[in-house]
């Protein structure tokens, strides 16, 4: 069932099925190369498969083009781990719209870490109206905790 859906650029919206998990490792690996300040990749798709085994993740996709984004939500603390949407798709409202329907399924504001490097991701919360929290979680200096609208 699509949770929402955007007529004009032909995306939707739903929830994953097990079915998704290697296009969405496929998408994540992607993305990680221009995470140049990043570690390993092993290590990044092992904590993205936890995250997926316990959190509620939503997906993004399109006919032609298939899975276009995914967040990964941890429902109870309205905490987003994973944000990620295709380079060939950004600016066309994927990211706000997975963000808006994670809102809706979290009833409260989210939170999601960005790491500090993450220039183009930070210009994208300030568009969307996301702030920095102060006191920022002094175990991980590496990165910025941001609160949604
Ligand atoms: C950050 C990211 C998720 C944004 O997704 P997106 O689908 O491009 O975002 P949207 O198209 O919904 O854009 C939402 C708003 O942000 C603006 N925006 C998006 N990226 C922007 C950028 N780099 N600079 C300035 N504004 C930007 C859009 O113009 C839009 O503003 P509007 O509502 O006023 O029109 C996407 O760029 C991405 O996946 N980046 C790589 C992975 C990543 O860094 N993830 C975040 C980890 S914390």
């Amino acid at each position: 069932m699509d949770l929402m859906s955007h007529r004009a650029a032909g995306w939707s919206i739903r929830l994953r099925l097990k079915s998704d998990n290697s296009r969405i490792e496929n998408l994540f690996r992607d993305c990680l190369t221009a995470f140049t300040w990043r570690g390993q990749e092993t290590e990044e798709i092992i904590r993205l498969r936890h995250a997926l085994s316990v959190s509620d993740c939503l997906i993004a996709q399109e006919k032609q083009a298939g899975l276009v984004g995914f967040l990964v939500l941890e429902r109870p603390k309205a905490y987003v781990s994973h944000l990620f949407v295709d380079a060939d798709w950004r600016l066309c409202g994927v990211g706000s719209g997975l963000l808006a329907v994670a809102r809706d399924l979290a009833r409260a504001p989210l939170s999601l870490d960005v790491d500090v490097q993450n220039d183009f991701a930070m210009r994208a919360y300030k568009a969307m109206g996301w702030v920095e929290k102060v006191g920022t979680n002094p175990t991980r200096p590496e990165q910025k905790r941001l609160t949604g609208p």
